[in-house]
């Protein structure tokens, strides 16, 4: 038995899409920062997706995801009605949440979706959120009202200026830094340059930040060792000792090397798929 794509939405034709997943299990159990892995087939391969949402009454967990190569375009035919091979999880550690004041979440790209969550469970837990958003333009901006209905602080910045700053997240987040009295975490999810220069601007406010680490992961449960990254100089695995991390301790450079290292194979499946 699979699981069903309840509804599929495309956030940004031909880019990003949502989909809500009849995984009751799953939804029952979920916090934010999980993640699951889904195969959109019998042979295809298991890609890791951070749960950007869940629905315990209803049974469902949402996802979003970048059509980025040859795995993501197959998700991307699935449609409403279709079902998925497999989701496993809740995976990973769930977000360290408790009361501690002001909370900033910065989220970037398909990072959003996931901050969104986390950004929830910051509120339920009595924090104040100031959320953070960032993309190049305003039609990329995701999840923009569903911040917005739980979380009066959002701050936009588009790189072209159509939107809220013009300029990058990380100045919006530098200027709340100097003006709020005190900051108790920063959460910071998006792509890796992003993430790093978050880190880079928070370092000097010695404020506690927490990074959401997008690691190449096969079994997403500690087995594999595809997920290993360097944190305060210790080999960790993504899947099971994280995926989020203290940004400050991150090996970003090694990260980054990793994330690229099957770029070659990555291009040739896709050309294959699209035959
Ligand atoms: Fe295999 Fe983490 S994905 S060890």
């Amino acid at each position: 038995m699979g699981y069903t794509i309840l509804k599929k939405e495309e956030l940004i034709p031909g880019q990003t899409t949502m989909m809500v997943i009849e995984a009751p299990q799953i939804a029952t159990k979920a916090k934010p920062g999980n993640f699951v892995m889904l195969r959109a087939s019998e042979h295809g391969e298991r890609i890791p997706l951070t749960i950007a949402d869940c629905d315990r009454e209803k049974g469902t967990i949402t996802i979003v995801y970048l059509v980025v190569g040859k795995t993501t375009a197959e998700m991307n035919t699935l449609k409403e009605g279709g079902e998925f091979v497999d989701v496993c999880g809740p995976l990973g550690r769930p977000t360290h949440i408790e009361k501690s004041g002001t909370v900033v979440c910065v989220g970037g790209g398909t990072g959003i979706a996931a901050m969104h969550h986390i950004a929830k469970g910051h509120v339920e837990a009595g924090n104040r959120v100031i959320a953070i958003i960032g993309a190049r333009s305003k039609n990329l901006l995701l999840f923009c009202s569903e911040l917005s209905s739980f979380c009066p602080e959002v701050r936009i910045a588009t790189d072209d200026g159509s939107e809220g700053h013009k300029g990058f997240v990380t100045e919006v987040l530098k200027d709340i830094l100097e003006t709020e009295d005190e900051v108790a975490e920063v959460v910071a999810i998006g792509p890796v340059p992003m993430m790093e220069a978050v880190c880079r601007v928070t370092l000097p406010f010695n404020v506690k930040t927490t990074v959401s680490l997008n690691s190449i992961m096969v079994d997403g449960i500690g087995m594999c060792g595809a997920c290993r990254c360097t944190v305060g100089g210790k080999t960790l695995f993504a899947c099971v000792d994280g995926p989020e991390f203290d940004g400050h301790q991150v090996d970003f450079a090694e990260l980054r090397t990793r994330l690229w290292q099957f770029k070659k194979q990555e291009e040739e499946s896709m050309e294959l798929f699209s035959k």
